[in-house]
Order: C-alpha cells, then sequence, then structure tokens
C-alpha cells in the first residue's frame, strides 16, 4: 500500500516537473542580433504591411472594440477585442509610446515577441498574436519592422486586461502548448533568402502574411492542422467560412496567378465580385506591398498541393452571403 502511494506522489512529482519545464518561456540571448546593424525601413514597412500589424493593433472604428475595421493602420493604439472559442483578447498598443506602447523596449524584447512569442517579463504571449507565423522571419527581417514601426506616432492608447476562459487565462499554459504546436528550432538565424520567385512567396505566405492563420482549420487546442494547410476554415468569431486558396477544385484552381495577384491588388475576383469579412483588411495591407511580392504570394498558392478541405456545414438562411 505504502509503495503504491509513494510510486504515485514520485509519479506527480515527475509530471509536475515535466510540465515545468515543458511550459518554460525560451528567450533569445542578445548575441543572436547582428552587430550594428541599421534597420532598413523601407523593407521594414513591406513587413508591416504583409504582417498585417495595423489591423489588429489600430484603433477599432467609432471606438466599438468588435469593429472589423481600425481607424488608421498605422496609429497603433490597440484596442480592438478579438472574440475567440477561448474568451475574448484585447489587442495591446503597441506604438513607440514609452508608457503605453513599447517605446521602451529593446531590439531583443522585440525580437523575443516576434520569434518566441515571449515578452520582455519573460512571460508567453497567446497565440491570438501570430508569432507562430511571424516567427518564421530572420532576425533582420525583424529589426527592420522595429525601425519602421519606431518612425509611427507615439499613441496613449491604454491596454486592456484579457478576458479569458479559465484554463486559457493562465499565460504559463501556453508553454504546454507551444510545446505541442510550435517549432522553436526554425527562424531567428536565417538570412533572407532573397534567391526565387517561390522562396519568397512561401516566406511572406507562411511567415510575415501568416495566411495560413486564418485559411487553415484548426483543432479543438488552436494549433494548426497542417495536414490540411490553406484549405479553408471556419472564420474564427463562429460566423461565416474562410475559402480553400489551395489549387484544389473546391479552391483556386480555375484562378490564374494574375487573377490572384490582381485579387490581392484591388479586391476584385475574377468575376468582379469584390472580397468581404476580414479579408478586405488584408488585401488593403497587401495592396501597398510591392507587385512583384503580390505575384510572388500567387506564385506560391499556385504550387500548393490540392486539398479538398472540411466540409462547410450548412448555411443557415440568415447568414446566406
Ligand atoms: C490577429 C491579430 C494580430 C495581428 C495581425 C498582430 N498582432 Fe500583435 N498582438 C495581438 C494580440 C491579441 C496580442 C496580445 C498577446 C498577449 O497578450 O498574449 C499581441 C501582442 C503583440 C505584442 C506584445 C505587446 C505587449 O505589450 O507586450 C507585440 C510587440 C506585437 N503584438 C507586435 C505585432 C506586430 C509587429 C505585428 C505585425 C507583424 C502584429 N503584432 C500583428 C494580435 C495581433
Ligand atoms: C484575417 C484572416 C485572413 C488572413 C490573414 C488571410 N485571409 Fe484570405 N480570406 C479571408 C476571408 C474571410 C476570405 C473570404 C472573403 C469573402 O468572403 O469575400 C478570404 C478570401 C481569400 C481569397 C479569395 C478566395 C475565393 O475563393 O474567393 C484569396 C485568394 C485569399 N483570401 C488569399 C489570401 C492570402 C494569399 C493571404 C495571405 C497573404 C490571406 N488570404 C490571408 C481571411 C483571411
Amino acid at each position: 500500500m505504502r509503495k503504491v502511494f509513494l510510486i504515485s506522489i514520485l509519479a506527480t512529482i515527475l509530471v509536475a516537473g515535466a510540465g515545468y519545464f515543458m511550459s518554460m518561456p525560451a528567450s533569445l540571448p542578445a548575441s543572436v542580433l547582428p552587430q550594428d546593424y541599421r534597420g532598413d525601413t523601407v523593407n521594414g514597412k513591406t513587413l508591416f504591411y504583409a504582417g498585417g500589424c495595423g489591423s489588429c493593433h489600430g484603433s477599432p472604428k467609432g471606438g466599438k472594440c468588435d469593429h472589423p475595421r481600425v481607424e488608421n493602420k498605422e496609429i497603433l493604439a490597440g484596442g480592438r477585442c478579438l472574440k475567440t472559442a477561448f474568451g475574448t483578447f484585447f489587442v495591446p498598443n503597441i506604438s513607440p509610446d514609452k508608457e503605453n506602447g513599447i517605446g521602451r523596449w529593446s531590439k531583443i524584447d522585440f525580437a523575443n515577441a516576434m520569434l518566441r512569442g515571449v515578452s520582455p517579463r519573460g512571460q508567453h504571449y497567446f497565440p491570438a498574436f501570430p508569432y507562430t507565423s511571424y516567427h518564421l522571419m530572420p532576425i533582420e527581417d525583424v529589426l527592420d519592422l522595429k525601425a519602421f514601426m519606431n518612425t509611427l506616432a507615439p499613441s496613449k492608447g491604454r491596454n486592456k486586461p484579457h478576458e479569458l476562459d479559465f484554463p486559457y487565462s493562465m499565460r504559463r499554459m501556453v508553454g504546454l502548448w507551444k510545446w505541442l504546436y510550435f517549432d522553436h528550432k526554425t527562424a531567428a538565424h536565417r538570412k533572407t533568402g532573397s534567391a526565387s520567385q517561390l522562396a519568397r512567396g512561401r516566406y511572406l505566405v507562411e511567415g510575415p502574411a501568416h495566411c495560413g492563420e486564418c485559411h487553415t482549420p484548426r483543432d479543438k487546442l488552436g494549433g494548426l492542422r497542417r495536414d490540411l494547410a490553406y484549405s479553408g476554415a471556419p472564420a474564427p468569431g463562429g460566423e461565416g467560412w474562410i475559402p480553400n486558396i489551395t489549387p484544389h477544385k473546391t479552391g483556386l484552381r480555375s484562378w490564374t496567378e494574375s487573377q490572384i495577384a490582381d485579387l490581392l491588388a484591388t479586391g476584385l475576383t475574377p468575376d468582379f465580385d469584390s472580397i468581404g469579412g476580414e479579408m478586405v483588411s488584408v488585401q488593403e495591407n497587401l495592396a501597398k506591398i510591392s507587385a512583384s511580392d503580390r505575384a510572388a504570394i500567387a506564385h506560391y498558392l499556385k504550387t500548393l498541393k490540392p486539398i479538398q478541405g472540411l466540409k462547410r456545414p450548412k448555411k443557415k438562411k440568415s447568414s446566406a452571403k
């Protein structure tokens, strides 16, 4: 009897200990920063718009937190609320303001947020902040992005605490989530591959432009279903469906690369429908990057494996589009 008791205590300690280590935030050391690197604000602006930072971190139109559009994408006052299955996230101020924004952050603080999802105080960020894609950025690109963001106006917007359901509200839990879904090994030290159009397209789609964060379905714990990458997903707010963008017949098979690139530039589909929903803001951002980057994105999408994707549930009459 006593033996069983001791063994179960030991097992509990082991599991707790493993959980403790597995959930520990992993920060980058300052030594990963390239020496005397002066950020390139032009490249930084491209990454800012490819990354859609302003779509989430701008202040919501009319001060209504759940308004899908923001007042000004270059004033990063925060204040939007993002409703998810785990609770509501309030997007923080990331303007260069020293009190309420990130004006006091060092380069390595910023790199840790973008590449590791770890705050300057050593806590995990929730993956509602898509560092799960941004972490594919090479460190030079991260520093270019910061250099551009430093040129924007400081804003006094105050942060609000998230309203999450237990146990999702525990930041330490995100460590276990990262252990399951977040690949720590990639990123950080890689140099920008200027190489081919394909490589550029893959980088933008998978990294900064984080297309899969919306177009790939998630499992119950919010992890991306890589086996169904880009094949369409229910919208996170619960209403609507995000389309398949693989070259499957239920996706973009009939679209040419230039039709895809045109959509990204103008918001118009080949049938002259205008794009709707959350894609409006994404498209406005992509209209600001170069035509060759949009072409690279379109090119990469056409090389994806065609995937049928999940079955879209039947639409209720009221929400028919
Ligand atoms: C889909 C919405 C979304 C997008 C797009 C987004 N963020 Fe965020 N971001 C968030 C949320 C939500 C948080 C809060 C995370 C938390 O508290 O754990 C956050 C947190 C941050 C933080 C930490 C701020 C702090 O006070 O600790 C930084 C820095 C940041 N984001 C930078 C960026 C940059 C740069 C981009 C563009 C490349 C970007 N974000 C794009 C939603 C977003
Ligand atoms: C914030 C979520 C979000 C992100 C990020 C996002 N999309 Fe979308 N996308 C949508 C939604 C929602 C729609 C459906 C729009 C509609 O209903 O008109 C859509 C539609 C599209 C369409 C039109 C497909 C069709 O069949 O009509 C294409 C192409 C597309 N997205 C490509 C991309 C690419 C490329 C990226 C990355 C650069 C991207 N999207 C990032 C949400 C997103």
